[in-house]
């Protein structure tokens, strides 16, 4: 059987992670393990986008050995990976063999083909966004900031023959609608596709730059950063190998929107379809984390959140949640500390923290630790009762359209659902009534439900705490949702020794001012 097989961008071994990188590998995070809790096989890779101009400049500057460079930055991304407890399969560097040969055997096959031919080539160039660019893209008659300053540069180069693919590539999106998400980004491809392409010129000369994969036909030159990043979803797959295909075509490829056009609407699906490989089913664009007040995060302004000082603050299932319940898949979103700090306080440590911690603390005064059978339900409790089953079907579909906002939005109305029963059933009171015994057996076994629910619910989006919420409440963690349902599992179940799951944070003055 086939994998349901994700990929994330791979990030530039350039610069330090930030905010962007985060959110991303959180996002995919989520839809694998939503994916898997509905009983799917996935297989999840992210990576590090090691070769370019850019990387070798930094290199320079700080005086070391690109490869040095990337094998420092590539732990920096591992860690942040680790600390938001990104469950990939596979992560490659596009300096590992297994990638420089995929890369080579594509060049050779296309230029086998016919598909790659040399000319002389006189244009602007932009270091910065690393290829040749047209007066048609200035803006206002300017450069704009991810192209930076050009240069006017004439060289020999070799070209792949992209254009003549144009009026298949329409074709195919007109036939499949739903290549790209949100929709209206597959418009702006569209809009794209009615200027006419030029052909894509795919080498460097190493006069210029040393730091990429040799052209296997042509030892003079390395080839252009984004064939070879773009190939890094076939090559750790092991493409030519026969078990490619346990994993090829990929399901979704998540990447940001600024990588959209023309990189994977364009040059990636022409690449593969020259090649004679099967496209990917679908391309999810996300949006940006803008600074507070909507502008571009840039080192510059000093407006640039790092991820790892609310990790480190919060804690690594609060900056998910965050991420997840702010930002609606496909749009911007603004960072700001007021936000962040109001999810953490309401969503996390009131309704989900307090409501374990009352409940563990309930179960261990009242019922000797052991969660207590409930009694046939009375209104109330059939009440939450059936708000738990909906709050189940809804949120495996909003999981399934990648609704994450929508889904965690779900969840937490159970829970203030379940804070609400609670206010209403007052065990404390019950408690000191011995002719209450059953309403608060009913009731601490009613509210443990819906609380293990929500925690199966959240597990995609902070499988760390939902994990210790199941092991407090005196069950196992689970592996997927298939038949969960309003049941009697706490029966007899032994509560853990209560547990605050987000306590208090008494030092954001120091993270950076936003
Ligand atoms: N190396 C290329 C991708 C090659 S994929 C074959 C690249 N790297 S990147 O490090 O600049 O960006 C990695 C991902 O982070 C991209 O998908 C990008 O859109 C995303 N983000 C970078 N900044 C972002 C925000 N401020 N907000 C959200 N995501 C953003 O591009």
């Amino acid at each position: 059987m086939k994998n349901f097989y994700l990929t994330t961008a791979i990030d530039y071994a350039n610069g330090s992670p930030h905010i962007g990188h985060a959110y991303e590998k959180v996002l995919a995070d989520a839809i694998i393990r939503s994916r898997r809790m509905e009983g799917v096989n996935c297989h999840f890779l992210t990576g590090l986008d090691e070769h370019g101009q850019k990387v070798q400049e930094t290199a320079t500057q700080r005086g070391m050995a690109p490869q040095d460079l990337c094998d420092l930055v590539a732990q920096d991304f591992q860690k942040l990976c680790s600390r938001l407890s990104i469950a990939y399969d596979d992560y490659v560097r596009t300096t590992q063999l297994r990638h420089r040969t995929v890369v080579q055997s594509m060049l050779l096959r296309l230029h086998a083909a016919g598909e790659i031919y040399k000319a002389p080539y006189r244009g602007l160039y932009s270091t910065r966004a690393e290829r040749f660019v047209l007066e048609r893209e200035r803006v206002d008659g300017k450069w704009p900031d991810d192209i930076g300053d050009v240069v006017e540069l004439e060289e020999e180069n070799y070209f792949f023959k992209l254009s003549r693919y144009q009026g298949w590539l329409v074709e195919f999106l007109q036939k499949n609608v739903n290549f790209i998400i949100p929709s209206f980004r597959q418009r702006q491809v569209v809009e794209f596709l009615k200027e006419p392409l030029n052909d894509l010129c795919i080498s460097r000369p190493k006069a210029r730059l040393r730091w990429g994969i040799e052209l296997p036909f042509d030892a003079g030159y390395v080839t252009y950063v984004w064939f070879d990043a773009l190939v890094n979803y076939i090559s750790a797959v092991g493409y030519g190998r026969e078990d490619f295909f346990r994993n090829w075509p990929a399901d979704l490829h998540v990447i940001g929107k600024d990588i959209l056009v023309p990189a994977h609407a364009v040059y990636w699906p022409i690449i593969l379809h020259a090649a004679g490989v099967e496209l990917p089913k679908q391309i999810l664009a996300h949006g940006w984390w803008l600074a507070k007040g909507g502008e571009k995060m840039s080192k510059s302004l000093g407006n640039v959140v790092k991820p790892l000082d609310y990790i480190d603050l919060y804690g690594p299932d609060a900056f998910r949640y965050f991420v997840l319940r702010e930002m609606a898949v496909g749009q911007d979103s603004n960072f700001s500390h007021e936000l962040f700090t109001a999810r953490y306080q309401g969503d996390l440590a009131n309704d989900l923290g307090n409501l374990l911690s009352r409940l563990v603390h309930m179960v261990r005064c009242y019922a000797d630790g052991r969660f207590p059978t409930a009694w046939p339900a009375g209104p109330e409790e059939l009440q939450l009762q059936n708000r738990a089953t909906e709050t189940i079907r809804l949120v495996r579909a909003f999981y399934q359209s990648l609704e994450f906002s929508s889904a965690l939005g779900e969840i937490f109305s159970l829970l203030q659902e379940t804070n609400r029963y609670a206010e209403r059933r007052a065990p404390w009171k019950l408690a000191k009534r011995a002719s209450c015994e059953r309403e608060l057996e009913t009731a601490l076994a009613s509210m443990g439900e819906a609380l293990r629910i929500a925690a199966i619910l959240l597990t995609p989006a902070i499988p760390t705490a939902a994990q210790e919420i199941l092991r407090q409440l005196g069950l196992p963690a689970v592996s997927n949702w298939l038949d969960l349902a309003w049941s009697n599992a706490l029966d007899g179940k032994v509560v853990g020794e209560g547990t605050i799951l987000f306590p208090r944070v008494e030092e954001a003055g120091a993270l950076s001012p936003l």
